[in-house]
């Protein structure tokens, strides 16, 4: 334990804000939550009252001035973090930012040169780089015990949910294929250990009208063939009654991995109609430990100046995967990949 911990400030008191400022206060070692940025100050105060009470900002730029605040932990709508970022890179300041970190190539671009030239930490929220059943998965790759790589699935579907403000409007959000399915291209890129080289989607609104009107999607299937020769495939759905479910499976010449559904607790109730378990009801439960995890590293990375595991770079190559996705729905054709 650090005598003085690290000084954490939330900027976007919003839903993922919540899990990430409840972490912080709580279990996360050598930090502490500072201060709460938000354009909505009853939103920041709330989270600021439960969790020790941090100071309250309605404007990020002054919290940039505190001295108290070290790192950011971004979690605004995916249109502002560019602006952020340079300004936070500016003012020397580290930053945990939640997918997907830009919008377009450009941006991604300006993202990694703002981080570069300020040797400032930024770790990318793809959180299951730290969730123990990938982690086992990348072991299993990583030590050779599946052998060559032949294919590798991963599927992200969540519970029916109103979509509403930004996350209706691609423009902000990026879309499904970068707010969304942008964790699962980072997951096939980390566990194959290769790049995509091609994609080739297919996608519809099929049940939220709004994304439809806004030219967006709820359900995507993405076919991918990555640098080492394995393919890959990913699946997203915004309307999943049973539940969060987020599987993957990596077929091998000499083994196979994959991690199942899981369940919130080992209760089954058993009737004459069958049984009854209780899948995850949402991304918080089913990634709980992860969201921690990866907060966790990132402080260390700021304390013993190690990289952190999903890089701004990572956070590039993802936001390009999935603009070549949109660009082969448009074009009803496969991408070649590198995409600007
Ligand atoms: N890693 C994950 O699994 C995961 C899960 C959920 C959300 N996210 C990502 O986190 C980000 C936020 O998502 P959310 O669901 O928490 O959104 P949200 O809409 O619930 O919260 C966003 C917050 O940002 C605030 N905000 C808007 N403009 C601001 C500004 N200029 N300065 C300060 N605050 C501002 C809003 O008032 C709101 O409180 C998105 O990029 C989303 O994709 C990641």
């Amino acid at each position: 334990m650090l005598n003085q911990k690290i000084g954490l400030g939330l900027v976007g008191a919003g839903a993922i804000g919540r899990v990430h400022a409840g972490n912080i206060h709580e279990k996360v070692p050598d930090a502490r939550l500072a201060a709460v940025a938000d354009i909505d100050q009853k939103a920041a105060t709330s989270i600021a009252e439960l969790n020790g009470h941090a100071k309250v900002y309605s404007d990020y730029a002054e919290m940039l001035r505190d001295d108290s605040v070290q790192a950011l932990i971004l979690c605004v709508p995916p249109f502002l973090k560019l602006e952020i970022t340079k300004k936070a890179a500016q003012a020397g300041k580290h930053v945990f930012c939640e997918k997907p970190m830009a919008l377009s190539m450009q941006d991604a671009d300006e993202m990694v040169s703002a981080v570069d030239a300020s040797g400032i930490k930024f770790q990318v929220g793809y959180q299951r780089r730290f969730d123990p059943s990938y982690l086992k998965a990348r072991w299993a790759v990583e030590t050779g015990r599946l052998g060559k790589l032949l294919m590798i699935k991963e599927h992200n579907r969540d519970p029916p949910a109103p979509i509403t403000g930004w996350s209706t409007n691609p423009k902000k959000s990026g879309g499904i294929f970068l707010d969304t399915t942008s964790h699962d291209f980072d997951a096939v890129r980390w566990l194959a250990g290769s790049e995509v080289v091609r994609v080739y989607a297919e996608g519809d609104a099929l049940i939220y009208e709004d994304l439809k009107k806004n030219g967006d999607y709820d359900t995507v299937t993405v076919m991918m063939r990555l640098a080492n020769g394995a393919l890959g495939f990913v699946d997203n759905c915004y309307h999943t009654v049973y539940g969060f479910d987020g599987r993957l499976e990596i077929l091998g010449s000499e083994a196979a991995v994959s991690t199942s559904i899981g369940e919130q607790t080992f209760a089954h109730i058993y009737t004459k109609d069958g049984t009854s378990n209780e899948f995850f009801d949402g991304y918080a439960t089913r990634w709980a430990q992860a969201y921690l995890d990866e907060l966790v590293d990132f402080v260390q990375c700021i304390i013993t100046g190690k990289e952190p595991k999903a890089t701004v770079r990572d956070g590039r190559a993802a936001v390009e995967i999935g603009l070549a996705a949109r660009a082969s729905i448009e074009q009803q054709k496969p991408i070649t990949l590198p995409f600007r």
